[in-house]
């Protein structure tokens, strides 16, 4: 299995050791920058001396080095500044992510690729048009981070092990995002059974700013993000039909046509195998069709991206 990973920044230098850890071996690095990902790729090697763990780091600048990659990881790009949303990177990154996904698709068009670079629900439109892929093979992380985000404060507020709950979140990756306490559970039982409304609606705000927090904290997260893509480059590799939160493309599911938005999926060797439709009552629904109008509304954005193709 060849996994390849664009932008060696944090989250890709992160990644490639958690992956690394995780037993994956044959791993390209690329970075436009120049050696960065070579640096980063000797760093990472000598780190498997260490730990007696025969896996192969190239580094490159030669994103043509990804030929054949069976998953592909796209993290290039800029990160949000303190005060900047997720839609303001949107130009910037549009441009990267253009020159990127021209470059996979001339040597590995048939890979699984994830799109982490934001705002997620839009690049992962504007990477499935511009590479013209099957739309189950192209996916955006960032909503199975929030639904992370969300276990662990609602871990804080009930004092209880992140192992007993289950939290729901879709929408997009941004002011829009859903968490979905009538579906997150505690040991099987509803949130909303478990906590008061009030103290729900404030887990839930919280959640949303979160990224937010950590932005203007110490500047853009990266620790939760490489553990979210391994997790899913684990489910798609091992082919484990695992369900997890993820920026697809729907075709009508959840009365949506023709954008990007996260949803729980689950995940096998082909990539997105079945998109899951949540039975959302009439407020849930409303609120998901809101969120799917924030990232439609910016859609007339990445169309000139998308001319020439
Ligand atoms: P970073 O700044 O540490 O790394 C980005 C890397 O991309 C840099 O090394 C840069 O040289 C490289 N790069 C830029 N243009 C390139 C090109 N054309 N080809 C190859 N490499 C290129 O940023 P970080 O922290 O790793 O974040 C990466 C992206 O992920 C950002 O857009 C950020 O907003 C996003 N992000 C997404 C999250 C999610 O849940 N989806 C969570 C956190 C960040
Ligand atoms: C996050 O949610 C910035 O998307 C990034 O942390």
């Amino acid at each position: 299995m060849k996994i390849s990973i664009i932008g060696a920044g944090n989250i890709g230098g992160l990644t490639v050791l958690r992956l690394a850890e995780a037993g994956f071996s044959d791993i390209v690095l690329v970075d436009i920058a120049k050696g960065k990902a070579e640096g980063k790729a000797l760093d990472l090697e000598d780190a498997g001396a260490i730990l007696k763990y025969n896996y192969c780091i190239q580094g490159t600048e030669d994103i043509a080095k990804v030929k054949d990659s069976d998953i592909i990881i796209i993290t290039a790009g800029l990160t949000r500044k303190p005060g900047m949303n997720r839609e303001d990177l949107l130009n910037k990154n549009a441009r990267i992510l253009k020159e990127v996904c021209l470059g996979i698709k001339k040597v590995s068009p048939d890979a699984v690729v994830i799109i982490v670079t934001n705002p997620i629900d839009l690049m992962t439109y504007l990477a499935l048009k511009i590479m013209g892929s099957k739309p189950y093979k192209v996916f955006g992380m960032g909503i199975s981070l929030d639904a992370a985000r969300f276990t662990n404060l609602i871990s804080k507020e009930l004092n209880i092990p992140y192992t007993d709950i289950e939290a729901y979140v879709i929408g997009n990756h941004g002011e829009g995002m859903l968490p979905l306490p009538r579906f997150t559970t505690i040991k099987g039982m509803k949130l909303d059974e478990r906590l008061e409304d009030k103290k729900i609606q404030a887990l839930m705000k919280k959640t949303l700013e979160r990224g937010h927090e950590i932005v203007s904290l110490s500047g853009s997260a990266y620790f939760a993000p490489a553990q979210a893509i391994t997790v899913m480059v684990k489910a798609i590799a091992k082919d484990e039909k695992r369900i997890l939160g993820v920026s697809a493309y729907l075709n009508g599911e959840y009365n949506t046509k023709d954008i990007c938005i996260g949803v729980p999926c689950r995940l096998g060797k082909e990539g997105i195998e079945q998109i899951i439709e949540l039975d959302l009552n009439k407020e849930e629904e409303s609120a998901f069709l809101r969120s799917a109008e924030s990232i439609r509304k910016h859609l007339k954005l990445i169309r000139p991206f998308c001319h020439g193709l």
